[in-house]
């Protein structure tokens, strides 16, 4: 969300009913080592009136990803991850102290509803652990900086998160969103994303394996463009929902290959929407991209049980 464009999509989302919003990074574009900046910044965004109205009225749970967490594509390197934290968390937790003061990074859970309606909302923090990108060489035709990093040693989550996650997919729940702030699954673009660890993201289907953990969804953003990507190489089909960004279109580049997208991809202004139909036997999940006016831009659906061991 760029803090200084007009916000109206936040009225288009309300118009949805959501029961939670999940904010997933480059929530602001912070990008800085100066925290009164950083705070300035948040404070715009409060400011901001439809943002304001949307906070009244629905609740947010947010994780980050470079520009809120400081710098752009920074990972544990940027010096100023625990001030940076500090402000995070004071904007989005409002003095209701949550266990990830407690430990480094932001990474979260919560378990809402329960019993077969219950979703697990898993936040994870792609940035304070994770070690440096591999620029791209010269000849690699990949479209954007980047190239997988082909060190089993390379992190993208460091081991007191990988412990912490599988704590998380051992515990029973219906349903999991699992929110990363860049891509899972997609892989051709040479942007930032799962793919440029590649050890680390077999690590975390492997996980989803050996947990025999149900009802996982990730859902990304990042790349100023939506588009849904399945993973069919795992324990059930694995999607990723990416939707952004949300008034921060970009044109270039046009498109990029994903042989994992689903249907088509857009670069309008968007947001995602998961929405479960609890009330048959075997419940409906439905994955909706919708663009700033409402409009669909993409829209899937399954039976939950699809998305079993
Ligand atoms: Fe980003």
């Amino acid at each position: 969300m760029k803090p200084n464009r007009p916000q109206t999509i936040w009225n288009t989302i309300a118009r949805q009913r959501p029961e939670l919003f999940l904010f997933i990074g480059d929530n602001i574009y912070g990008d800085t080592e100066d925290m009164d900046v950083m705070r300035r910044k948040y404070q715009a965004l409060a400011d901001n009136p439809d943002f304001a109205a949307f906070r009244k009225a629905v609740p947010i749970m947010a994780t980050w990803d470079d520009h809120d967490y400081g710098k752009n594509d920074a990972g544990e390197e940027y010096p100023m991850k625990e001030e940076s934290k500090k402000v995070f968390l004071e904007f989005f937790e409002e003095g209701e102290k949550s266990s990830r003061w407690d430990h480094p990074g932001v990474y979260h859970s919560e378990i809402l509803g329960s019993g077969n309606q219950s979703i697990q909302i898993i936040l994870l923090d792609t940035r304070s652990f994770r070690t440096p990108l591999v620029k791209k060489e010269r000849g690699k035709s990949l479209p954007g900086l980047y190239q997988p990093n082909p060190d089993k040693d390379a992190r993208m989550l460091g081991e007191e998160q990988w412990t912490w996650l599988e704590g998380e997919l051992r515990k029973p729940a219906a349903l999991r969103i699992i929110a990363s702030s860049v891509q899972v699954i997609a892989e051709e673009h040479g942007w930032e994303g799962w793919t440029n660890f590649p050890y680390e993201r077999q690590r975390l289907f492997d996980l989803i394996e050996s947990t025999r953990a149900n009802g996982v969804i990730f859902i990304s953003g990042d790349r100023h463009l939506c588009e849904l990507s399945r993973w069919d190489k795992g324990p059930y089909p694995l999607y990723d929902l990416t939707s952004s960004g949300m008034n921060s279109e970009e044109r270039w580049p046009p498109d990029d290959s994903n042989p994992f997208r689903v249907g088509k991809g857009s670069r309008r202004n968007n947001f995602g929407l998961i929405d479960v139909n609890w009330s048959k036997p075997d419940p409906q999940v439905h994955l909706h991209v919708l663009g700033k006016n409402g409009d669909a831009l993409i829209s899937e659906q399954f039976p939950l049980s699809r998305l079993s061991p």
